[in-house]
């Protein structure tokens, strides 16, 4: 790619700004930690003081938008960590507050993510009544020696009720599975999955197990202890998941989420499709256009020291940068080469200054890894998604 390293990147041009303004908001505390998991989440014995984060969250949202006024939200996430320890009460409050401080979409999406524990889905009707109007189950396994071996704390009888408990009180709801799970056989995957896409409505979320460096999972496959399945096995169940998936109704729109059509969730979409988005809480990642510039924002990751910052100057940014021509079209590609639908080569031009090499696309289609769409976009095949990262780099460098 041609331009510039410290070219910085203008902002989406208004004639291609996409109304999609996402709000996320991160919940950081669990009941346990499980050993595969390098999420910004903490255990918190003491227990937890949700009106202080209330009045943080409040005001980190309001200096938030201080700076993108003329914004509408068009979808908001509650992620963590377990939101779904939030009493409902504080998911409420955040609401009222987001509301307070930008204009809210008529058709906003909101989702909550929720662990499936019987005393959690209990408030599932509080937050229903608090503008959630959207679940995202994080169900993982409908087997209890592999949950039990995930180091989750529910069963799947728990977790099928929390999903039927989830079906009653919320119009769109989703879960999540982890498959390519040690000893897991094609089989006994296409078995569960089935029975998984019979338990869920519109949307599904099937991750393949990544061992993530300095977890509990990476220490015990370091020592011989955790076997999983290899590259060629973990395609195979892809490809099934793809297949299974397709089969009953609900195609992969991205590599790890599968949806009816027009049931995709929207707020994820935002992220993949590089659109901005706001990041409220501790850790949480933004992308705004502001000033000008297409800034990356971060916050402070550790809770009581998010809650200190904000505290003494209003929100919690511990990085706040334009980013260069280089960088947004490197997270462009990286971001909406995930999609089934692809990217837009113009909006690829726009952002990156440059137009994508031609003779990189043709060759990465010679192999079968990238393809056209009809509609012109550009897009990675089955064949490809397994090597994603490496298609982005060949395009990017
Ligand atoms: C922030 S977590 C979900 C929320 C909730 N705390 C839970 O665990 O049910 C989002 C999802 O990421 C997935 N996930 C987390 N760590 C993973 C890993 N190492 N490999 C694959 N999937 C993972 C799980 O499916 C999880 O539901
Ligand atoms: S997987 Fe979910 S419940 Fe487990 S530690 Fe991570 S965020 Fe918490």
């Amino acid at each position: 790619m041609a331009a510039a390293e410290h070219d910085i990147a203008p902002p989406h041009a208004p004639a291609e700004r996409d109304p999609a303004f996402g709000v996320y908001i991160h919940w950081p505390f669990c009941r346990s930690k499980c050993p595969y998991c390098d999420f910004n989440s903490h255990v918190r014995h003491g227990g937890v003081d949700q009106p202080r984060f209330v009045r943080a969250f409040t005001a980190e949202i309001a200096a938030t938008a201080a700076r993108t006024a003329d914004r509408t939200v068009s979808t908001i996430f509650f992620g963590g960590g377990t939101p779904s320890l939030m009493e409902p009460a504080t998911v409420a409050a955040v609401l009222d507050a987001v509301a307070k401080h930008w204009r809210v979409a008529d058709d906003v999406e909101v989702t909550l993510e929720a662990n499936p524990t019987s005393v959690e889905a209990e408030r599932f009707a509080g937050y229903r009544a608090g503008g959630v109007n959207r679940v995202s189950l994080g169900v993982q396994a409908l087997d209890d020696a592999a949950l039990s071996a995930l180091g989750r704390t529910h069963t799947a009888r728990e977790a099928l009720d929390a999903v039927g408990i989830a079906r009653r009180i919320f119009e769109r709801y989703s879960f999540d599975l982890i498959y390519a799970r040690p000893g897991q056989t094609p089989a006994a995957w296409r078995a569960e999955l089935k029975k998984a896409i019979s338990e869920s409505a519109e949307h599904l979320s099937l991750y393949q197990l990544t061992i993530e460096p300095e977890t509990p999972f990476a220490s015990l496959r370091a020592a011989g202890k955790l076997a999983v399945p290899d590259a060629d096995d973990a395609r195979v169940l892809f490809d099934i998941t793809r297949e299974v998936c397709a089969a009953a109704g609900l195609p992969a729109y991205e590599i790890s989420n599968h949806a009816r059509p027009g049931a995709e969730c929207r707020h994820n979409l935002v992220y993949w499709r590089y659109r901005e988005y706001a990041g409220i809480g501790p850790g949480a990642h933004g992308r705004l256009d502001i000033d000008g510039t297409h800034r990356a924002t971060a916050t402070e990751k550790r809770p009581e020291a998010w809650l200190a910052r904000v505290e003494s100057q209003g929100h919690g940014l511990v990085t706040d940068e334009p980013l260069s021509r280089v960088e947004v079209a490197d997270e462009f590609l990286l971001m909406g080469l995930r999609l089934t639908e692809g990217i837009d080569l113009e909006r690829f031009s726009t952002l990156a200054g440059v137009p994508l090499a031609f003779e990189k696309i043709a060759d990465l289609a010679r192999h079968d890894l990238i393809e056209t769409t009809a509609a012109g976009r550009l897009r990675v095949t089955p064949a490809g998604f397994p090597i994603l990262d490496a298609i982005v780099a060949d395009l990017a460098a």
